[in-house]
């Protein structure tokens, strides 16, 4: 049952009933009946404290490039739409959070900064990248992370530094109401030939362990203390097990990819069932690293 919005959020850039096929990578989802596209940071405010004015629950939306959707969304949904700006001082680099992951790595290559040049292949906003302290090759983002600002679920905005267990593997101490909405690395210079070698150097081992060419959500499963999940699900023998159109896919045992018109039922299945055999077979259980949305 939907029910109608307050005129003071309908005032806000918004858009109806959007597939979330369309709004992330697995491709998969049922309907975002609401998706509210602040391009200001005083329009996502607002869209914040009007929410919390009327009891409103709200999700937070990136590149969904980590997300599972299983069925329609009745609560309104925010998308930053934040200028595309990114400000250098020094060797301090700051974007917003719905700034291009990949982009803000490239940005950083560019400009003659190191520190971002494992980020090169993690797709996405800023803003989701800090929220599930995205990483890879043994960086991750709490490492350069210095400033981030954002919006309390009341609305409130703060700027702070990250402080000790805020941050761990792929997780934050954000609630589902925090907003991103900038953050700030430090960096260091460095000779732009080779940082572009790095970023090349990383690219390569990703392209050839990870299937890029279909949609998928990065690693579907965290790895387990001591232990890597792909490992596990494919000495389990699940690799190219397949629900409808979604597969453990054959180059990673860790990504379910969509081989075209799988559904999120399908991804919900082969997930549940990719836990039961590892479990099985490994005596280990297995913890979703994508955020899963019902
Ligand atoms: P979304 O998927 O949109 O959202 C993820 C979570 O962040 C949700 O809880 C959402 O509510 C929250 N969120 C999004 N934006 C904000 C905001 N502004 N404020 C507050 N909360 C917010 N991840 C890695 O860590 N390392 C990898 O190596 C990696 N490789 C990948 C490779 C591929 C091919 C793909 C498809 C994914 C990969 N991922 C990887 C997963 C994913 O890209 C990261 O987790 C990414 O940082 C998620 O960003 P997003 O904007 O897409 O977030
Ligand atoms: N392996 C297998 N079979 C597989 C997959 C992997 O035997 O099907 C083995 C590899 O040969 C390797 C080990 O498992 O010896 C680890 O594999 P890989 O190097 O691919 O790394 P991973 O642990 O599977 C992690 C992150 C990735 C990140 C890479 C690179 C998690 C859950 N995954 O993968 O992050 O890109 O390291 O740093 O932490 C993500 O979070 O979405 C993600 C993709």
């Amino acid at each position: 049952m939907l029910h109608p919005l307050p005129d003071d959020l309908l005032k806000l850039p918004h858009r109806r009933e959007v597939p979330f096929a369309r709004l992330t990578t697995l491709g998969v989802g049922g309907v975002c009946h609401w998706l509210f596209e602040p391009t200001t940071e005083a329009e996502a405010s607002q869209f914040v404290r009007t929410c919390h004015r009327e009891g409103l629950e709200f999700r937070v939306l990136g590149g969904g490039s980590n997300l599972v959707v299983l069925g329609d969304v009745t609560a309104p949904v925010l998308r930053l739409r934040l200028p595309f700006a990114v400000e250098c001082h020094g060797t301090e680099m700051t974007a917003p959070a719905s700034h291009g992951h990949i982009a803000l790595a490239e940005a950083a290559a560019q400009a003659g900064l190191s520190g971002l040049e494992w980020a090169s292949g993690i797709p996405g906003s800023l803003g989701g990248a800090i929220r599930m302290n995205a990483g890879a090759y043994g960086h991750e983002w709490v490492q350069v992370l210095i400033r981030y600002r954002f919006l309390t679920p009341e609305g409130e905005l703060i700027e702070k530094a990250p402080e000790p267990g805020e941050f761990q593997y792929r997780k934050s101490w954000f609630g589902r109401e925090h907003v991103v909405l900038s953050a700030t690395a430090s960096l260091v210079e460095g000779d732009p030939a080779r940082i572009r070698a790095q970023v090349a150097e990383y690219r390569g081992r990703r392209g050839t362990s990870q299937p890029l060419s279909k949609r998928n959500a990065g690693c579907i499963f965290k790895n387990p203390p001591g232990a890597s999940a792909g490992r596990l699900i494919d000495a389990a023998g699940l690799k190219g097990m397949r629900v409808g159109d979604a597969e453990v896919s054959v180059e990673h045992g860790n990504f379910l990819v969509n081989l075209g018109h799988a559904r999120a039922e399908d991804f919900a299945e082969l997930m549940a069932q990719v836990r039961d055999q590892v479990r099985a077979t490994h005596g280990v259980e297995l913890e979703p690293e994508v955020e899963i949305w019902r």
